[in-house]
């Protein structure tokens, strides 16, 4: 069913009456019968939406280069009762996405929805930032986003429907500890999102961020490893606490389903209030 079929539902405006909670809800969020692509679905922020997207109907394919971690998290997914597939590939070179995307549309054919978690954050101070953490940074970051893109949202565009979720980050707005090549990594694929929008939405392929504030996952170990930092940061934020993976996992549902048809070009925050505080 294409977006426009869905939005022909609409509110209640009489005719008979409208379904039990459990069949509204599904109308507005199931996954049933979508194909996802997760990158970093073996970790993190990226693991629990693998797995959020699963549990709403959604068969998963997770990419990143791990194989053990990849091969645990599919397990999980299909205890969950859901298809799951991986492919370990390196999302820093170019062939290396090609051919990811290739495998990741052989498991379960070509998907309807991409979520471009995967990312790295190297540090270094902005005197010591070389064309080699440059070039790493945008080429996971930012170019494996665009080349998947590039590969699955025609196709998407051409049945109709299609949605790409992009993790961003508050530093795509703002410096915040040696941002580095990160924060611009990041400020592009906010970019990026809007020109997908742009081009795709029209089509009923929305594009759309999610903006982590702080979440405590392995690309945070330093500061899960200093709890006077960690608490710090907590206190940055107006829920007092620091994010966890399982945060993103409502937002990550409504921007891969049907209820999200109206909502493309948009960085989302989900930071506990961390950017407005
Ligand atoms: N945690 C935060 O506070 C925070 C804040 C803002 C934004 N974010 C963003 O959220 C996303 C997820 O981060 P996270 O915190 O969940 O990190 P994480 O737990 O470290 O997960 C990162 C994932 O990316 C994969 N990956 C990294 N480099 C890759 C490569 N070259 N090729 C293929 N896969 C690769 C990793 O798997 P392998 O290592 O096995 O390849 C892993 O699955 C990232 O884009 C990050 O920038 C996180």
């Amino acid at each position: 069913m294409d977006d426009a079929t869905r939005a022909g539902g609409g509110e209640d405006g009489g005719g008979p009456p409208p379904a039990g909670p459990a069949a509204y809800l599904s109308e507005l969020f199931s996954l049933e019968g979508r194909v996802a692509v997760v990158t970093g679905g073996s970790s993190g922020i990226g693991r629990a939406i693998a797995a959020a997207l699963a549990r709403s109907g959604a068969s998963v394919v997770i990419v990143a280069r791990r194989e053990a971690a990849l091969a645990a998290t599919a397990a999980r997914l299909r205890e969950l009762g859901r298809r799951a597939a991986w492919v370990s590939a390196d999302l820093a070179t170019r062939d290396g996405v090609r051919a990811a995307a290739e495998d990741a549309a052989a498991a379960f054919g070509e998907p309807d929805i991409l979520v471009n978690a995967a990312g790295i954050n190297l540090r270094p101070p902005m005197d010591d930032l070389g064309e080699d953490v440059w070039d790493a940074t945008m080429a996971v970051n930012l170019d494996a986003p665009f080349l998947l893109g590039q590969r699955f949202a025609p196709g998407m565009a051409a049945r109709g429907h299609g949605r790409l979720i992009h993790i961003a980050s508050q530093q795509a707005f703002r410096a915040f500890v040696t941002s580095g090549a990160y924060g611009v990594s990041k400020a592009g694929l906010v970019a990026l999102a809007r020109s997908q929008a742009e081009a795709w939405s029209g089509r009923g392929v929305t594009a759309n961020t999610l903006v982590p504030g702080v979440v405590l996952t392995p690309l945070n170990a330093r500061i899960s490893a200093d709890p006077a930092r960690a608490d710090a940061l907590a206190a940055r934020t107006m829920t007092g606490r620091n994010g966890l993976a399982e945060d993103f996992a409502g937002a990550a549902v409504f921007l891969a389903g049907p209820s999200s048809a109206y909502v493309t070009g948009q960085a989302i925050f989900v930071d506990g209030g961390f950017s407005v505080h």
